[in-house]
């Protein structure tokens, strides 16, 4: 799968280990994160990564941050994305199974490097589960289009 990642100067060792692991997993990545340490602007980054998904140029996003929370709440104003931000593997299976989110946020001053990739893992083995969900999540995408 292509997976599409984006972080900001707060986490950019982590987006390294973890565009090291997705390789290694078999993916291919489109970094469109910063790769030095110097102050950005996270929502120019966030607002990217939520487009190219939703727009369909990969299959999942993942995006860091200090917290995890910036990247989601920029990414969830793009029409289409559900992003979920993560600490656990029971958030990252369950935010595939139930929400169907298109885009993990992990924030890299929160999660170790180890958890991070147990978590991108399980996010990216996990499949959404339908049937309720569906209408839940098709839900979602009427409050959209409200
Ligand atoms: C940057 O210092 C930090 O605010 C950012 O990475 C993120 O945590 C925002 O939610």
């Amino acid at each position: 799968m292509t997976i599409i990642v984006g972080n900001d100067h707060a986490a950019v060792n982590m987006k390294e280990e973890i565009v090291t692991y997705l390789k290694e997993l078999g993916h291919q990545v489109v970094n469109y994160g910063v790769d030095t340490a110097q102050s950005c602007d996270y929502p120019e980054i966030g607002e990217k990564v939520g487009q190219a998904v939703a727009a369909g140029e990969g299959g999942l996003g993942i995006l860091f941050c200090g917290t995890g929370i910036g990247m989601a709440i920029v990414a969830n104003k793009v029409r289409g994305v559900r992003a979920a931000v993560c600490t656990d593997t029971t958030m990252a299976r369950l935010a595939r199974q139930h929400n169907n989110a298109n885009i993990l946020t992990i924030g890299a001053r929160i999660t170790g490097t180890e958890a991070a990739k147990d978590i991108v893992r399980t996010y990216l083995e996990s499949e959404f589960e339908g049937g309720r969900h569906e209408q839940r999540v098709d839900m979602i995408r009427d409050i959209e289009n409200r």
